[in-house]
């Protein structure tokens, strides 16, 4: 007779992973609503074997396998991963559903497959022929990939043993659920026991491994966030499913900078690297001026993009002013605002103003404040922006402008893509000599104002 036992349960944040031993409304963690699932605790007898006794060494006697890594040739993505794809490297590769996940895993794996790499490519999410058709569609052969469709995790794990393989993906590591806990897949332990597993394996293996993972807004599937520390690298596919572009942005990686973003802009033939953003971000500008038109130097990640920052104001009506910010922090706008109506005596609080960034880009750098402004008392004032202009600067609650990071790139960019004007912050105009286009340095948002009125 089998006594049974005590089923010990928790509540598990499907955002970010924390246990709660009861349940409430918010995370205590991460501060998300509804977000708590109950779920079973593993044990430790569904947790597997015992562990080998880990090896200690010296430091100064630590030898470092001099593997060199793998480049996929497609340069965008290579960048973003720190240069190269490392034998044993964990990849956590976010995004919401319908971004192009799937496409740009695929399009790496045949980038992979083409240098000779062996790909094994697990899907739980689509069927075979439905992989065959988007490869098809992709121009994708295939010679070295081999698909699967799969989602139990003792399965996969019989499969990635042979170890018969350099690259492993798994799409999505929300699909994949083990057979030893009954809680459904997506949930944060059945999540965290694929991945925990599926790492351990890649490490011991030397192959590398990458974990495609929805992000949830709330409910009941666990988002990336609860295995962004597990893994050596995270990176997330952004963009916005009314535009063309896709940005892929490392927020985390062990073996590389941060800094870099890759960008893709998504066609019928799949993912095409953008090499020069500044085209992408402003095919809307035109040489005739218009009012509420202002073009950004911004930087993103180490790269220059030049972009079009577009602003409408109009009268309130009786109610309260509107604040619509597209690509722009809604609160940051509302400061600059505030910023605006106290140190240049504009009315804004009986406005409506409408901001958005050309291509959906979402902009968080601090250099867009100036000629977010300039857009916006352009529009008020309905001046026109001269079009061959471009304005960078972060400005601070006195009005004051201050200095950008990396202004050389961006005079650079401005001039390659045709500018002939530039204002910018007065402190890093000193540290700039001879320049390709006019320079007009600013040290506050009046004297800014003044330049382009
Ligand atoms: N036939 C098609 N032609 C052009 N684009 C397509 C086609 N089918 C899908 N797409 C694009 O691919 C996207 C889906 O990408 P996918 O890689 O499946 O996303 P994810 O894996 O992140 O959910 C769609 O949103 C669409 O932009
Ligand atoms: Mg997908
Ligand atoms: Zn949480």
């Amino acid at each position: 007779m089998t006594v049974p036992r005590k089923v010990k349960t928790a509540y598990y944040c499907s955002q970010c992973g924390a246990q709660h031993s009861k349940w409430q409304g918010q995370c205590r963690e991460c501060g998300q609503w509804n977000c708590l699932i109950e779920e079973r605790v593993p044990t430790s007898t569904t947790r597997g074997g015992a562990t080998p006794m880990a090896v200690a060494q010296r430091l100064s006697e630590v030898t470092i396998d001099r593997q060199s890594g793998f480049v996929s040739g497609i340069v965008e993505f290579d960048r973003v991963l720190g240069g190269q794809l490392l034998a044993g490297m964990t990849v956590l590769l976010g995004g919401e559903p319908g971004i192009g996940k799937s496409t740009l895993v695929l399009q790496a794996a045949e980038a992979y497959s083409q240098q000779g790499l062996r790909v094994l490519y697990i899907t739980g999410e689509e069927s075979l022929p439905q992989i065959k058709r988007r490869a098809d569609r992709l121009q994708v052969k295939g010679d070295n990939i081999t698909v699967v469709n799969c989602s139990s995790l003792e399965q996969i794990i019989e499969r990635v043993g042979t170890n018969e393989h350099q690259v492993v993906i798994i799409d999505s590591v929300q699909t994949v659920a083990s057979e030893m806990f009954d809680s459904p897949p997506g949930t944060v332990a059945q999540v965290r026991e694929a991945a925990n597993k599926l790492i351990a394996m890649s490490k011991a293996g030397g192959w590398a491994l990458f974990l495609v993972g929805h992000v949830t807004k709330e409910g009941m599937v666990a988002g990336p966030k609860v295995l962004e520390h597990m893994v050596d690298t995270v990176v997330y596919f952004e963009g916005d499913s009314s535009h063309l572009y896709r940005m892929l942005r490392a927020t985390k990686n062990r073996f590389g900078s941060i800094a870099e973003i890759g960008l893709f802009e998504m066609a019928e033939r799949g993912l095409i690297e953008v090499a020069n953003p500044s085209s992408l971000f402003l095919t809307g500008h035109s040489d005739e001026p218009r009012s509420g038109s202002v073009v950004a130097g911004i930087v993103e990640g180490n790269r220059p993009i030049l972009v079009e920052l577009q602003a409408l104001v109009t009268a309130a009506g009786y109610s309260n002013p509107q604040r619509v910010a597209g690509g722009i922090d809604n609160k940051r706008l509302s400061l600059l605002l505030a910023i605006l109506e106290k140190r240049c005596d504009y009315p804004m609080a009986t406005n409506d103003v409408f901001v958005s960034v050309a291509g959906g880009l979402k902009l968080s750098e601090p250099g867009i404040d100036l000629p977010l402004l300039v857009a916006i008392v352009s529009s008020l004032l309905n001046r026109n922006v001269d079009s061959k202009t471009i304005c960078v600067g972060e400005v601070g609650l006195s009005g004051e402008v201050r200095p950008v990071t990396m202004v050389d790139r961006r005079i650079n960019e401005a001039a390659r893509m045709g500018f002939t004007r530039m204002i910018l912050p007065q402190a890093n105009l000193e540290k700039s000599a001879d320049k390709p286009i006019e320079m007009v340095g600013v040290t506050n948002l009046q004297a800014a104002l003044e330049v382009v009125g």
